[in-house]
């Protein structure tokens, strides 16, 4: 089966089983800067795990590219990847174990749909610990349904547990499906340690909420989220040793291939992996740089390179692999379809790297032996991928690199951490009540003080909103007010909200103002604030969400400060009050 042929009948098998398609979300989190990227298809549904009511409804499916780096020193393997999709679908609040488990199962089993032997199958559930039982429901749902007592293993929270994906937020314990993909017949006992068994498909059992104190707490409903590990069931489904030779790798690595001087796979797979990941990730929006997604952005370009080096490859390849790869997927993502920035950047930072590898080359080759504290220097000052400095040059002390290396790794943890703090989980009602509050500030501030007004920026805590905005002079106390008053009539006034998703040139013809994340894509969120007693639009606004269904439920609007920024820029901090 043909991989685009996969992502259509795993949408096909859910609608009919009542589910709405949703569309995959951007990689970089949508007007949300407490993480780096979509790392999983629950994550833009966080808020309606909680309490939110989602405007599709209950049952969702669709196909979502994610991103994640924890497994970056794994990839080159069979079957590990740092940019994958991903098959979800989700129940929120409706149907729960007896079904999620019963539909995996004849979609992966039936021959109308996956025909996959169940006799490969076997599962893991969660074995319970003082705070959560034992799952023997999901387990017997599986033996009702024919999976033998030793194809069930009970694993604990390191294994059969998931999320939350910050800090804080939905979690729970889960199911995951593996399949045998040994050319002998599979043991009659699973072991999960066996990398013959590939997980394939996780069902997870979202019914707490975990606080900053590791606490769990009952959700007021119970939530299905499943994902299926895409590249992983089209390599069974084509009966393929490794994801990279799945149609959907076959002429990125023949590509690869043609420009290699030697026959190493596993370079090639590596060049694979993280060129397809920078070309995503560029074409939502992410430019190389040393901070945040820029930073991982720059690391597997640059890791890239240095893998090209290791197969002979001496010229600028970067844009002809991802050129390979925009043809490959455009069709689906068509975010792709703005080649010509996506190659510039590749090839920018791909010179740009290649000068400094020169220069640091040139330190290198002087020397035969360098210091731990110099080795560390090439890492940090020129970007020197840790793999090839310890492969140019003998590293002295090398404790001390290892040392300097941990100290940095512990850093960046730490601030990348920081970042998830108050982050998705506190898409809480609060939160999103400050969302919609926000637009209507943002409005009644180009009504009062002029269409000069335009947003520079925006932070949405439980506490407040902190709003920056193109103004050059203090506000008086009577534009204050008249603000306050603005936004607290379109909130009495319970106005409606409405998402649309729309191509970019109609949302500026609508004349949607905001801040506009996605700057490639084609299709983009406008949120639609609107009196429904007449229509009219109160304010319109590109957005990623979530906001509230009425203005009502925001309740009473308060400017707490305002104060300047910068030149021209001032900033109000605003609350509101149930
Ligand atoms: N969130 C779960 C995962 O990422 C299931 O979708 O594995």
């Amino acid at each position: 089966m043909k991989s685009a042929e996969l992502r259509e009948k795993y949408l096909k098998f859910f609608v009919e089983r009542g589910h709405k398609i949703i569309p995959s979300v951007s990689l970089v989190p949508n007007e949300d800067p407490s993480v780096l990227f979509t790392t999983a298809g629950m994550q833009p549904l966080i808020p309606y795990f909680i309490d939110l009511e989602h405007q599709a409804g209950r049952r969702l499916v669709n196909y979502q590219k994610v991103l994640r780096t924890v497994d970056i020193g794994e990839v080159g393997d069979d079957t590990h990847l740092t940019f994958f999709e991903m098959l979800g679908n989700w129940s929120l609040g409706d149907y729960w174990k007896d079904d999620s488990i019963r539909w995996s199962y004849e979609f992966l089993t039936d021959k109308k749909w996956l025909g996959l032997s169940k006799e490969k199958l076997a599962v893991s559930v969660y074995e319970g610990d003082s705070e959560v039982p034992k799952d023997e429901e999901a387990a017997d749902i599986w033996k009702s349904l024919g999976i033998p007592q030793e194809r069930v293993a009970y694993l604990g929270r390191e294994d059969n547990w998931w999320g939350p994906p910050g800090i804080t937020g939905p979690c729970g314990p889960d199911t995951e499906i593996f399949y045998w993909t040994g050319k002998s017949e599979p043991p009659a006992r699973f072991d999960p340690k066996d990398r013959k068994w590939v997980e394939i498909w996780n069902n997870v059992f979202i019914q707490f909420n975990q606080g900053m104190d590791g606490t769990l707490k009952p959700l007021k409903q119970n939530n299905v989220d499943t994902g299926m590990g895409f590249e992983r069931i089209v390599m069974i489904l084509q009966d393929k040793e490794s994801i990279f030779e799945t149609d959907l790798f076959e002429s990125i690595m023949s590509k690869i291939q043609s420009i290699s001087q030697n026959q190493d796979d596993k370079p090639k797979r590596i060049v694979a992996d993280h060129l397809r990941a920078a070309t995503f990730l560029i074409a939502d929006g992410v430019v190389p740089s040393n901070k945040d997604r820029g930073y991982i952005l720059r690391r597997l370009i640059r890791r890239a390179v240095t893998y090209g080096r290791k197969l002979g490859i001496d010229h600028e390849f970067t844009t002809e692999v991802a050129a390979v790869v925009i043809e490959n997927y455009q069709n689906v993502y068509p975010e792709l379809a703005h080649s010509n920035k996506i190659l510039e950047e590749l090839n920018k930072e791909e010179i740009k790297f290649r000068q400094t590898l020169a220069r640091g080359l040139k330190i290198l080759e002087s020397r035969k032996q360098i210091t731990g504290a110099e080795a560390f220097d090439l890492f940090q000052t020129y970007g020197f991928p840790f793999e090839l400095i310890k492969e140019l040059a003998e590293v002295e002390q090398s404790e001390e690199f290892e040392e300097q290396f941990k100290k940095h790794q512990e850093l960046s943890r730490t601030a990348s951490a920081g970042q998830f703090k108050g982050g998705l989980a506190s898409h809480s009602k609060k939160v999103i009540r400050l969302h919609t509050a926000t637009h209507l500030l943002n409005q009644a501030l180009r009504e009062v003080l002029g269409n000069h007004v335009w947003q520079k920026g925006s932070n949405i805590t439980e506490e407040r909103t902190r709003f920056d905005f193109t103004h050059d002079k203090k506000m008086s106390d009577a534009e204050k007010q008249e603000v306050e008053r603005r936004v607290n009539q379109w909130i009495g006034n319970d106005l409606r909200v409405k998402k649309e998703t729309m191509p970019l040139e109609d949302a500026r013809e609508l004349g949607a103002i905001g801040v506009f994340g996605e700057k490639y894509a084609d299709e983009v969120s406008v949120y639609t604030i609107f009196n429904p007693e007449n229509d009219d639009v109160i304010s319109r606004e590109f957005c990623g969400g979530p906001h509230v269904a009425h203005t009502a439920e925001i309740g009473k609007f308060k400017i707490a400060k305002e104060e300047a920024v910068s030149a021209g820029v001032r900033r109000i901090k605003a609350v509101v009050e149930p």
